[in-house]
């Protein structure tokens, strides 16, 4: 019996009502690091409400793969999907998902692991009939990213099937035939195998290059998907929508127009016991590398020619390439870093960085950093970006905030329109997703007084429905080999080359000392000195 998953008819699950179900290849996902944190807290609960929504392809398969021997792998995700999942699961849905789900034990750098694998692999295409869709998640510490590529590929799995797997199976991948797909009647493609890479991609500009150019040998560009989660989400997607889907921001969105534009990701929390990996990587490789400066390419970019993996890659990988990173001997003009004291988050006292489980008494790792950057082209030229970034700030918020200029000349003065004040477009990420124009607005009464007021669009009341977590799209898409929302080979380089004379500079820099901010507070008052004259951050 082949595991097809059980979806709730759209009678019994008005969730499901105009819901977009976009036809997705037979598949059989493989998560490497199945019993992880992640899988357990994002992947797994993410597999469950595509399944709840008749979102997975109707032959879909699990298999894990961990270290841990003996592993019920059926029960600890059920466990975990029950414990994290947006929606109360169903347990039609759980059992059709889960029901035959397959683990394999070994550590990853083990032949043995590869050939189980390929077997299970070859068992489920034999079953069905004709070759599966193969998605290989590498859900794993980044060392071994290069490990298992390599060892998926001496196992023959990095796509197509090896001419010993073929005569045994008597299957050719590629093979056509009809499949009928949730939409209907489905044309079965040629099967594919991709390969989804977790963040960290890299540690340095070095090192990424290192591992795309081992990932590159034995798959192409075409079959790695990195992830970046911030892409999956509903408000980083509409960043495109709303720019080149309305007239009215295009305009406007350029040097002639915009003062400033500020990108904060601020989180409440402090590391929540992962001082292992974070202090080897600090504010700046955690959240700007990625998340902050995918935000900001897509803020900044050119209208692509088409919404395709490449045509929408093409111009952030241009916008990218026009930041001149500083020069290591620059970078106090342009960056701050700062570690958190102790404090008050949540009306608790909190403790200090140092304090923190695991982390060394000397560490100079930041926990907060802020940046000014230029994108030197023509859109763009001298309008600064500002970014920050840091954990244990007042309060959890992701926005984009895009200054526009001054008007030229406020004949209402004599009236007291001391409230005239620029105007801003501020994109909310999270958790208030949506978009909010202030605009000055008379005050009601006989005199001419002004005061900003705020247009606001909210994703619950528009929509009225929960967005879907980043994860399920994210996951979707590379089943359905669309790469828009996963950086590209160049793209990652180019991300890592913005940061990397920045992670040079406070490497080397171990004696200055580094600035504070209480646990608590909207961050060191040294990022002040990153802004120009008489501009001031968001208040958290
Ligand atoms: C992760 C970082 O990539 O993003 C975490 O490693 C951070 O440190 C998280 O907390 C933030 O993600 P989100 O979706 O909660 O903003």
């Amino acid at each position: 019996m082949s595991t097809v998953v059980e979806h709730l008819p759209t009678a019994e699950n008005p969730l499901v009502e105009g819901l977009e179900r976009l036809p997705v290849h037979p598949t059989v996902l493989v998560i490497f690091g199945a019993t992880g944190d992640l899988a357990r807290r994002k992947l797994l609960p993410a597999l469950y409400n595509l399944a709840h929504e008749g979102a997975l392809p109707e032959r879909f398969e699990l298999i894990g793969v961990a270290r841990k021997p003996d592993e019920d792998f059926a029960e600890m995700a059920r466990e975990s999907i029950e414990r994290f999942s947006r929606r109360q699961p169903d347990p039609a849905v759980l059992k059709g998902l889960l029901g035959e789900v397959r683990y394999v034990a070994g550590s990853f750098d083990e032949d043995s692991v590869y050939v189980e694998l390929a077997r299970v692999l070859q068992e489920f295409d034999k079953r069905a009939g004709y070759a599966l869709n193969r998605v290989f998640y590498l859900s794993t510490a980044p060392n071994f990213f290069p490990l298992i590529g390599g060892k998926l590929a001496a196992a023959g799995l990095q796509g197509g099937v090896s001419a010993i797997d073929r005569a045994a199976s008597g299957i050719h991948r590629g093979a056509s035939g009809v499949h009928p797909g949730v939409s209907g009647v489905y044309q079965v493609p040629s099967a594919a195998t991709r390969l989804v890479i977790e963040k960290p991609f890299g540690y340095d500009l070095a090192t990424a290059r290192a591992l795309n150019a081992e990932l590159l040998s034995v798959f192409d560009e075409s079959q790695i998907f990195r992830i970046d989660h911030y892409l999956g989400k509903e408000t980083v997607q509409n960043m495109m929508a709303l720019r080149f889907a309305n007239a009215l921001f295009e305009p406007v969105w350029n040097r002639n127009f915009i003062d400033h534009v500020e990108i904060t990701a601020a989180e409440d929390l402090g590391i929540e016991g992962r001082a292992g990996y974070y202090d080897n990587a600090g504010a700046l490789r955690d959240l700007v590398q990625n998340h902050m400066l995918q935000l900001l390419s897509l803020l900044a970019m050119e209208p692509p020619a088409s919404f395709e993996a490449n045509p929408v890659r093409n111009e952030k990988v241009k916008v990218l390439e026009a930041i001149v990173p500083p020069k290591v001997e620059q970078v106090d003009r342009i960056a701050v870093r700062a570690q958190y004291g102790p404090g008050v988050a949540g009306g608790k006292n909190v403790p200090s960085y140092l304090e923190e489980e695991g982390v060394p008494p000397d560490s100079r790792t930041e926990t907060y950093a802020a940046l000014r950057l230029q994108i030197s082209n023509w859109r763009w030229s001298g309008v600064p970006f500002y970014l920050r970034t840091g954990k244990r700030l007042a309060r959890k918020v992701t926005e984009i905030a895009v200054t526009l200029k001054p008007v030229p000349h406020i004949a209402l003065q004599s009236s007291g329109s001391v409230g005239v004040q620029q105007n801003q477009i501020i994109l909310m990420v999270q958790p208030d997703e949506g978009v909010s124009v202030s605009i000055g607005a008379k005050i009601p009464g006989a005199r001419m007084r002004i005061r900003p007021v705020h247009m606001e669009f909210h994703y619950g009341t528009s929509f009225m429905s929960e967005s879907p977590e980043a994860y399920e799209r994210l996951i979707l898409d590379a089943m359905r080999g669309d790469a828009t929302l996963f950086t590209r080979n160049d793209e990652i380089e180019a991300l890592w080359g913005i940061v990397d004379p920045i992670l040079t500079a406070w490497r080397q820099d171990t004696s200055s000392p580094l600035p504070q901010y209480p646990a608590g507070s909207s961050g060191p008052s040294e990022a002040d000195a990153l802004l120009d004259e008489g501009r001031q951050w968001r208040r958290l």
